[in-house]
Parts: C-alpha cells; sequence; structure tokens
C-alpha cells in the first residue's frame, strides 16, 4: 500500500477546491457568460475590496435522495457564502450559483445562508445577497420550501439591525422573492434579471393575459413602475459597482453611525444662484434635485428609487462628509403632490434611516395630497399615514427647509415642527397654509363671489392677494416659533451644516412597547 504523503493531502484540497470553484461546469459557465451574467465567483469578486473574500462551506454536499439528486453532486452545492470587505469594512456576502442545479435552494445551501446571516448578526455587519436562482431545487420538496422560511425569518430578525441588501442578477421566482422583498434593498440588472411571483405562463392560464417575462418582472418594471426594486444597473459590473456605493452611506448595525467620508468641500461655502432658484410664481416649477446637488458635499446625490414615484425624491448625499437622507418633494413632477407611490417610497426610505441613524433632510414644497377617486380608492388615506407616521417616529436629527408650498396636510407631514423635528428652516419664498390661495377664496367668498355679477374676477383678484398677503409667506409660522429660521436660500448649506453639528449628540426615544402598529 504506498503511503499517503503531506504532499498527496495538499494536492487533494487543491483538487478538491478547484473542482468546488469551477460550480456546475465550464459549458454551463459559458452559457452564463454567452447571456452576459457572471458567474457567482465572479460577482463576488467585483463587490468586494480585491483579495478579501473568505469562503465558507466550499464543500458543503446536498442530501436529495429523489429524482437523480442522489448521484450528480457539485462541491459547495450551488451557493457560495461566505464574508470580505467594501472600503475596508466586512460584509457577509452569498451568491447563487445559477451553474449548479439552476441555483436552486436545497436544504443544504439554505443552511450555508443562515450561517452566514447569523454570523452577520452576531458581528453586527451587512448581508449582501446576490440572487440569480430557478427557486426552490424541485428534486427535494418540502425541505427546500422549509430552507426559504429559515432565510425569511432570518431576514425578519435581521431587519433594522443589520442592513440586508439584495441583488437579482438573474431569475427570481414564487416565494423566493419574498427574501429580497424584506430586506433593505433591491438591485436589479436589466435585460438579464426578472422578479415575479407567478410567471407568464400561469398568468396566461389564470387571468388570460399576455405578458412576456420583461413585462411582468424586469428591471424597468420593478424600479419604474410596481417600486419593487430600488436600483436598475445596466450589466452586472454596475450593479456590483452601486452596491458599493450604496455601502458607503451606511453603517454597518443600528449601533453604529455612518462612515464620515474625507470632504474638501467648504462647510461655509454659499451658493449665490439659489436665491433665484424658486420661481416668483408660485406656480412656476422647478428642479428641487438643483438644490440637494448645490447643497451637497461636492454635488454628490446618491439617489434611491429615482423613475419611481419622482414626484418624492429619496436619496443620500454626505453634509461635511457625514451621510444624510434626503427626502424632498419634487415640485417638477405633478406639482410636488403626495400620492399612494411617493407616500409609500418616502416612508421607507425615511424608516430605514432612521432604523440606520442617518439624519434626515427634508426638503418641502408640497401643494396636498394628489386629489381624485383613484388616489381615495387606492387608500391614500392609509398610505399617507405611513409616511406621517415614519416622519412621526423618526429619532434621528431631522431637518426640514420649506423652500415653498406648505399646504394643508402635507404640511404636518413632511417632517414638520409638531411631529419632533428638530430644526425647520424657511426660504423667503415658503407659502404656509392650510390651501392654497385660490382654493381658500374659493370656499371662504363663495357667497361673496356669486354676488359680484360681473366684478367676481375683480372681487376673486383682490381677495386672492389679501390672502396671500396674510398667509403666503413665512413670517406668520415664524411667528408662532414653528419655523426657527427664515434663511437665504444661498446659506442652505452652512445652515444645514451647522444644524447637523447641533445634533450631533441628539438622543431621543419611543415610548417602550412590542412594536407601533403602523397602517400597513
Ligand atoms: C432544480 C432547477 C431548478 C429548480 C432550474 N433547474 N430550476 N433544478 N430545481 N427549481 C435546473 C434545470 O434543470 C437545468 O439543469 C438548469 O437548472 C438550468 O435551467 P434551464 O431551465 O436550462 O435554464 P433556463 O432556460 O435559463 O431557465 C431558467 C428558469 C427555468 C426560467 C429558472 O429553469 C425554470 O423555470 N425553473 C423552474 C422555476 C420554478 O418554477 N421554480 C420553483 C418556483 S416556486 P441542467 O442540468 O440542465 O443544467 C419556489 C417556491 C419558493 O421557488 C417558496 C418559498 C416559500
Amino acid at each position: 500500500m504506498t503511503k499517503v504523503t503531506a504532499n498527496d493531502r495538499i494536492e487533494e484540497l487543491r483538487r478538491r477546491n478547484a473542482e468546488a470553484e469551477l460550480g456546475g461546469g465550464s459549458e454551463r459557465q459559458q452559457r452564463q457568460r454567452d447571456q452576459g451574467k457572471k458567474t457567482a465567483r465572479e460577482r463576488i469578486g467585483l463587490l468586494l475590496d480585491d483579495g478579501t473574500f473568505q469562503e465558507l462551506d466550499k464543500f458543503v454536499r446536498h442530501r436529495g435522495a429523489n429524482f437523480g439528486l442522489e448521484a450528480e453532486h457539485y462541491p459547495g452545492d450551488g451557493f457560495v457564502t461566505g464574508y470580505g470587505r467594501i472600503d475596508g469594512r466586512l460584509v457577509y456576502v452569498f451568491a447563487q450559483d445559477f451553474t449548479v442545479f439552476g441555483g436552486s435552494l436545497s436544504e443544504a445551501n439554505a443552511r450555508k445562508v443562515c450561517k452566514v446571516m447569523d454570523q452577520a448578526m452576531k458581528a453586527g455587519v451587512p448581508v449582501i445577497g446576490l440572487n440569480d436562482s430557478g427557486g426552490a431545487r424541485i428534486q427535494e420538496g418540502v425541505v427546500s420550501l422549509g430552507g426559504y422560511a429559515d432565510i425569511f425569518l432570518r431576514n425578519t430578525m435581521a431587519s433594522g439591525v443589520i442592513p440586508q441588501i439584495s441583488a437579482i442578477m438573474g431569475p427570481c421566482a414564487g416565494g423566493a422573492v419574498y427574501s429580497p422583498a424584506i430586506t433593505d434593498f433591491i438591485f436589479m440588472v436589466e435585460g438579464t434579471s426578472y422578479m415575479f411571483v407567478t410567471g407568464p405562463e400561469v398568468i396566461r392560464t389564470v387571468t388570460h393575459e399576455e405578458v412576456t417575462k420583461e413585462e411582468l418582472g424586469g428591471a424597468h418594471t420593478h424600479s419604474a413602475e410596481s417600486g419593487v426594486a430600488h436600483f436598475a444597473a445596466r450589466d452586472d459590473p454596475e450593479c456590483l459597482l452601486l452596491i458599493r456605493e450604496l455601502m458607503s452611506f451606511l453603517p454597518s448595525n443600528n449601533r453604529d453611525d455612518p462612515p464620515i467620508g474625507p470632504t474638501t468641500d467648504p462647510a461655509d461655502r454659499r451658493e449665490p444662484a439659489l436665491n433665484d432658484l424658486v420661481p416668483a410664481d408660485s406656480n412656476v416649477p422647478y428642479d428641487i434635485k438643483a438644490l440637494i446637488h448645490a447643497f451637497a458635499d461636492d454635488g454628490y446625490f446618491f439617489e434611491v428609487q429615482e423613475p419611481y414615484a419622482r414626484n418624492l425624491v429619496v436619496g443620500f448625499a454626505r453634509l461635511d462628509g457625514r451621510p444624510v437622507g434626503v427626502v424632498a418633494n419634487q415640485p417638477a413632477f405633478l406639482a410636488g403632490c403626495l400620492d399612494i407611490d411617493a407616500s409609500l417610497k418616502g416612508a421607507r426610505f425615511v424608516r430605514f434611516c432612521d432604523a440606520f441613524n442617518v439624519p434626515l433632510v427634508t426638503l418641502e414644497d408640497v401643494p396636498g395630497f394628489l386629489p381624485g377617486t383613484r388616489q381615495e380608492f387606492g387608500g391614500i388615506i392609509k398610505h399617507g399615514a405611513k409616511l406621517l407616521y415614519a416622519f412621526a417616529e423618526a429619532t434621528v436629527p431631522k431637518i426640514t427647509v420649506i423652500t415653498r408650498k406648505a399646504y394643508g396636510g402635507a404640511y404636518c407631514v413632511m417632517s414638520s415642527k409638531h411631529i419632533r423635528t428638530d430644526v425647520n428652516f424657511a426660504f423667503p419664498t415658503a407659502e404656509i397654509a392650510v390651501m392654497g390661495p385660490e382654493a381658500a377664496v374659493n370656499i371662504l367668498y363663495r357667497k361673496e363671489l356669486a354676488g359680484a355679477g360681473g366684478d367676481v374676477e375683480t372681487v376673486r383678484d383682490r381677495r386672492i392677494q389679501e390672502f396671500r398677503d396674510t398667509f403666503a409667506n413665512p413670517y406668520v409660522a415664524a411667528e408662532h416659533g414653528l419655523v426657527d429660521e427664515i434663511i437665504e436660500p444661498a446659506d442652505t448649506r452652512p445652515k444645514l451644516i451647522s444644524a447637523l453639528r447641533l445634533l450631533e449628540t441628539k438622543r431621543d426615544a419611543n415610548p417602550p412597547r412590542k412594536h407601533g402598529n403602523i397602517p400597513l
């Protein structure tokens, strides 16, 4: 019998490692590349700092014994899991390898995912999942489904404790969509990724609708129509780069503060051009993003859910190096009205920022909630309430700038003084009232207008001017102490930075309870 040497053992390890790294084989890997997709390991390589990936459970095997599964094994069982670093900061990661049983979830690789999630929770670091899978491993039945449920539970327990990020880089269908759905941010890749609960075939049978995979659940659909996805990338490398970018704004966990980035942008930088940003005529739109770019460090704004509910802009910026979450009405779209989609978009973003200690900067120019039966029948009452609830329960530093309209309930909702906002600024162009002058005059002076005969327009104009002089300004609110300071728009950046510095040591809390009952 030949003696096995230490060198043989090393060779065996190397052979086994190489076998595991081949996934489902070079042919299937080539098929993946032909579709414009990277392999699981290539994706991890692009996501993490060079050479930092430490793989776990590389030799895990499935225990399936039916439908030929027993004869087919791939070391690692089609999920690549482990940890590594992004900009030097630790993250856990798992990537589904479509070349092995279509990246399907087995009992064994579900355990691998649960292991990294458990370890990430103990270490207090984010988990990033790269999804590309045919769903539950069909040959395994219920134990595979159980694997999903084990992951869903961990997603739920980790929510608000560590950031969880999902990239959809291939199929993600059926109940499998619910793990990404619970995570904080979903990235998709145009042309190669899709998500749906039931696919085109089932839809054709049940509802007789004809729809393609792309129309039903592609990157455009979910980033512009459904709001399920937060980012759509052109290809895998861009998607992974965007995740790295997002990570630079986030703390590792709910007890850490977001990372401070160095900046050479002076904290006292004024922007004189901003004094002309808001048009004198309050019905003329302007782009609120011009204000965000003007006050943010180096003009940089990392927008979230850009094509969805464009009447509300949300995203991350830095002020004096500190990450902030920006929530802004967009007068250039639907006049900045709050509707169902905008309320949902804003509420989820505000709650994320609050959970992870990201201060909130709110820019307000809102004529109110969008009127109409579609909105009322769709439940704008409960959806609008989500945004109100989210701002009210948030205990992070909160700063609001009213740039123009702050009308009606929307005034209260958009981080007003009354719901614990710390610093409330207003531009001289601010108009704070129950409603706009035209609508107010039509109600207050209905009888007078009806009796004015041929003079009706003159009377209306006079009354509107009267109302405008009384309410369409920030001074009444300032007299009540409901705005802390009326500022020149040019001073927005220095004022915001000064307020943030003031709030660095802010401590606030909500009453002890199991959890609140946000109107879902
Ligand atoms: C086991 C699977 C698989 C699965 C794909 N494969 N899905 N193996 N379980 N769920 C295997 C295929 O047999 C094939 O193996 C390889 O992966 C590639 O699949 P193809 O069909 O050749 O690829 P493609 O043409 O690109 O089509 C991809 C696909 C299709 C659209 C994902 O494979 C598909 O429809 N799969 C089934 C999807 C599904 O219905 N899953 C269950 C969803 S319900 P070979 O050996 O040929 O390479 C679900 C419940 C979750 O997941 C519940 C959570 C609560």
